[in-house]
């Protein structure tokens, strides 16, 4: 049995008090949460705060990137992962669309970054998704199967134990645009497939596959009702406590 995870990405939202008030607001409506992982990603700032607050409680923290680095030097403005576990995270966000629009991220630098995350036992939350143009064009899947090779390329088996894949379609991200939930659970087991085939049936049935991109109270259930999706990584809808823990208990 897979445990489902919802993650909420701050993106580049909320200073040091708002993220720590809204991770305290959090914590009370989902402190008897048992039937899934609960994740927050703030801003780096804010990440040894919102840890220390959150400490003995159901909330895990995540970072939204970290460097491809795995040893300490001379690169100015990035953060290495053991710092990230340093200030208290147990998980790291890779590769997320943004990242790889704005930022130049490519699928070596997804598959470097996923590989320091590992090396310091976080656990990874890899970002992969089709652009709009390439499911107009019936690409979707060749695309997405590409970016999941990539960023697994060299993880061992028991690599795997700490990889959360996270399908974004990037057209239904802060679009208001949801897939349906057939259409996304049409991806999701695609991506279960090319799992089966280059890393064997045992790890693609444990390996976790969240759906992200306008994952709202309303459309939650279906989402989380398909028998290949395992979870959210939720954006806009993540920022505020009471809506976040509406889609967090949907059961
Ligand atoms: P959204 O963002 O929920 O605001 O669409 C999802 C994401 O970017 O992870």
């Amino acid at each position: 049995m897979r445990k489902p995870v919802i993650a909420g990405n701050w993106k580049m939202y909320k200073l040091l008090g708002e993220a720590v008030e809204t991770a305290l607001a959090l914590k009370p409506l989902v402190a008897n949460t048992n039937h899934c992982e609960v994740i927050i990603a703030p801003v780096f700032t804010a990440l040894k705060m919102v840890c220390d607050r959150l400490e003995g409680s159901n909330i895990k923290v995540a970072a939204q990137d970290c460097a491809a680095e795995i040893k300490h030097g001379a690169f100015t403005g990035e953060v290495c992962a053991d710092m990230i576990k340093d200030v208290g995270c147990s998980h790291i966000i890779i590769g997320h669309s943004e990242r790889r629009e704005f930022y130049g991220e490519t699928d070596r630098t997804v598959n470097l970054k996923t590989k320091a995350c590992l090396h310091y036992g976080l656990t990874a939350i890899v970002c992969i998704g089709e652009m709009l143009p390439d499911r107009e064009v019936g690409n979707a899947e060749k695309v997405v199967k590409i970016q999941l090779l990539g960023a697994l390329d060299g993880l061992t088996v028991s690599d795997m134990e700490r990889i959360i894949i996270a399908y974004e379609p990037v057209w239904a991200i802060g679009t208001g645009k949801t897939a349906m939930p057939e259409q996304a659970q049409e991806m999701h087991s695609s991506i279960r497939q090319v799992l089966t085939e280059t890393q064997g049936k045992n790890i693609a049935e444990a390996v976790r596959i969240l759906y992200g991109g306008s994952v709202k109270p309303d459309n939650v259930k279906d989402l989380m009702n398909q028998p290949d999706i395992d979870g959210a990584l939720v954006g806009g809808a993540s920022l505020d406590a009471q809506i976040f823990a509406q889609i967090i208990n949907y059961k």
